[in-house]
């Protein structure tokens, strides 16, 4: 029987480099002997729910999909990183429910200044009340998470020093997380 995998859920304002953070961390995971998968959130969001918007009940609903996914993956062995914006701390506390304990929450709190700067996809040029999609930070909240394990500053730290300190807080919970444990 595989051993259990682990969910990392990544959350943050838009650019604040959580896809980034999912694709740096990702293959040194695997350079470790494990699985991983990454549920990227633009990219999953056009599979899962592409009937839904960015309402508040929308993105929930979104968030319970994906947590039910990667909880599948995780119980096969599988180290699932999300990387999803992720808004509401009701979502983030079912996803931790769906989960179960191996689960990591990780905020990317990086100033929105600094977010905005970046805006590698001109979301936050849009203004505000812009038809179409309803954008974090400009026209939606994002609601300063509770109980993230890790808080990350993408203004303060590159990506390879970000994915560092997340494999370093994983082998840290090494009696849960045997491979990494070596
Ligand atoms: N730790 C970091 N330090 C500096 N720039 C970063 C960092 N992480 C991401 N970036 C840059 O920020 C921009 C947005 O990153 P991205 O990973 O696409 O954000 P998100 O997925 O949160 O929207 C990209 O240009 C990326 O290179
Ligand atoms: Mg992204």
């Amino acid at each position: 029987m595989p051993s259990e995998g682990w969910v990392v859920w990544i959350e943050g304002l838009p650019c604040s480099g959580k896809t980034t953070l999912a694709r740096t961390a990702g293959p040194r995971l695997s350079a470790l002997g494990r699985p991983v998968e990454v549920l990227d959130g633009d990219e999953v969001r056009k599979l899962f729910s592409p009937e839904l918007g960015f309402s508040r009940k929308d993105r929930e609903t979104h968030a319970r999909r994906v947590s039910y996914v990667a909880r599948m993956l995780a119980r096969h062995g599988v180290y699932v990183l999300v990387a999803m914006i992720t808004p509401y701390e009701t979502s983030r506390q079912a996803a931790r429910s769906t989960v179960g304990d191996r689960f990591t929450e990780v905020w990317l709190r990086c100033p929105i200044e600094v977010c905005r700067s970046r805006d590698t996809k001109g979301l936050y040029r849009r203004p505000a009340g812009t038809a179409g999609a309803r954008v974090t930070g400009v026209d939606d909240p994002f609601e300063e998470p509770l109980a993230p394990e890790l808080v990350l500053d993408t203004s303060v730290d590159p990506a390879t020093v970000c994915a560092e300190k997340l494999l370093a807080y994983l082998a840290g919970h090494a009696t849960q997380s045997p491979v990494l444990a070596k």
